[in-house]
């Protein structure tokens, strides 16, 4: 896309400052979130930090419950936090009012699980596509049109459906109408929360697909979670898998999938279904088998939160969290919160010790 059309005339804001800051366009540095719930206080998002550069995807996975849509939330100043920060290009989200906040919003846009439940019912495609124009006060009117156009385009959305309601679409194109509201005021990081996981799977690729080209287009800095690996397999540039509200391991994509370190990874990636699988029925039990059932937020276990589920899980594993530490030969990229991975990628794990895989008392 050309810079000026679907920004019209947005992109005064910020954009010089993201060209000259050396870091990241996103920086999330040690972010935790808790929630009091009638079974105590939780902690959903427990100490996480990532930074994305512009034009670069993070996939970021785990199984439902560990805390991907709380940290999106977090990251977007929807949901308070207890402790850490966000920075958008070179301003500290968590300073801001909440009138300094609303300005920043065109510069950071979230894509929704359920795009039916994010549209307003009552109001048309090119008026939903043009709402954030709008409420930021970006263009003119015409201006705004050519944006809103542009945008449907980019989304691949024909012309003719800009006058329907949300109803009158499919899922696909509803799922196209939220892209679209999120990219027409040319943000610079648009935070994913499990964009496809409501659509059919014929229609994932697709949305995946739009969503990659568009980063490409829009040199978009993209943070695309999903409770499922293979599906961020094909988009991202690295990976951060999640685990009780810490981030367990994190690398490029491709040293994530092809040498995962993490006990939990490597269970993740057994479950991926492959062309030659089986059947969906036998890959969810073999899934179950691999990783058994969640831990509970309210009591997780001691040391590593993974180790009620570890086949490899010793008395270290339960006296002690591990730190995150790096995979030698990664240049820091990759790395991995185990205490054993060394053995374990060595096939010299140690013996599991059989007290270390039972809940925390
Ligand atoms: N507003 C809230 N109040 C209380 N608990 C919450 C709230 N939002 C999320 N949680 C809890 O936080 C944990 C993480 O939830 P969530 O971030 O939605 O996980 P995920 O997106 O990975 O499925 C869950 O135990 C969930 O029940
Ligand atoms: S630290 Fe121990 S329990 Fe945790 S993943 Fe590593 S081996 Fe398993
Ligand atoms: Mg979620």
């Amino acid at each position: 896309m050309s810079e000026t059309a679907v920004a019209g005339a947005t992109l005064e804001a910020g954009s010089a400052d993201a060209a000259a800051s050396p870091r990241g366009v996103l920086e999330v540095n040690d972010v935790v979130v808790q929630f009091d719930t009638d079974g105590g206080r939780i902690t959903a998002v427990d100490g996480v930090s990532m930074h994305l550069a512009t034009g670069e995807t993070l996939g970021l996975v785990g199984e439902s419950g560990c805390g991907k849509s709380t940290l999106a939330r977090a990251i977007m100043q929807l949901v308070p936090m207890q402790q850490g920060s966000v920075r958008l290009e070179d301003t500290d989200l968590g300073t801001l009012s909440r009138r300094e906040l609303r300005r920043m919003r065109h510069r950071i846009q979230m894509v929704f699980q359920d795009p039916r439940g994010s549209l307003d019912p009552r109001m048309s495609v090119s008026s939903l596509i043009g709402e954030p124009l709008r409420v930021h006060g970006i263009g003119d009117r015409a201006g705004r049109a050519r944006s809103v156009a542009e945008a449907m385009e980019l989304v691949g959305l024909p012309e003719a459906v800009a006058d329907r309601l949300p109803s009158e679409l499919s899922g696909g194109q509803q799922q196209r109408v939220g892209i679209a509201r999120s990219i027409v005021t040319a943000p610079a990081v648009l935070v994913c929360d499990e964009p496809v996981s409501a659509l059919d799977v014929s229609i994932q690729a697709q949305i995946i697909n739009v969503l990659d080209e568009l980063r490409d287009e829009l040199d978009l800095a993209m943070l695309f979670i999903a409770h499922d690996l293979s599906v961020v397999r094909h988009l991202s540039d690295r990976v951060a898998v999640m685990y009780l509200g810490q981030i367990v391991e994190t690398g490029t994509a491709s040293e994530v999938f092809t040498e995962p370190r993490h006990p939990y990874t490597q269970g993740l990636i057994t479950s991926v279904p492959r062309a030659d699988a089986e059947s969906a029925a036998r890959l969810q039990t073999a899934r179950r088998l691999v990783l058994g059932e969640l831990p509970s937020l309210l009591d997780p276990p001691s040391g590593c939160r993974y180790r009620t589920r570890c086949p490899y899980a010793t008395d270290e594993c339960a006296a002690t969290e591990p730190p995150p530490e790096a995979v030698d030969h990664a240049g820091g990229l990759h790395w991995v919160r185990c205490h054993h991975w060394r053995g374990i990628a060595a096939g010299s794990a140690p013996q599991p010790s059989s007290n270390s895989q039972e809940q925390a008392p």
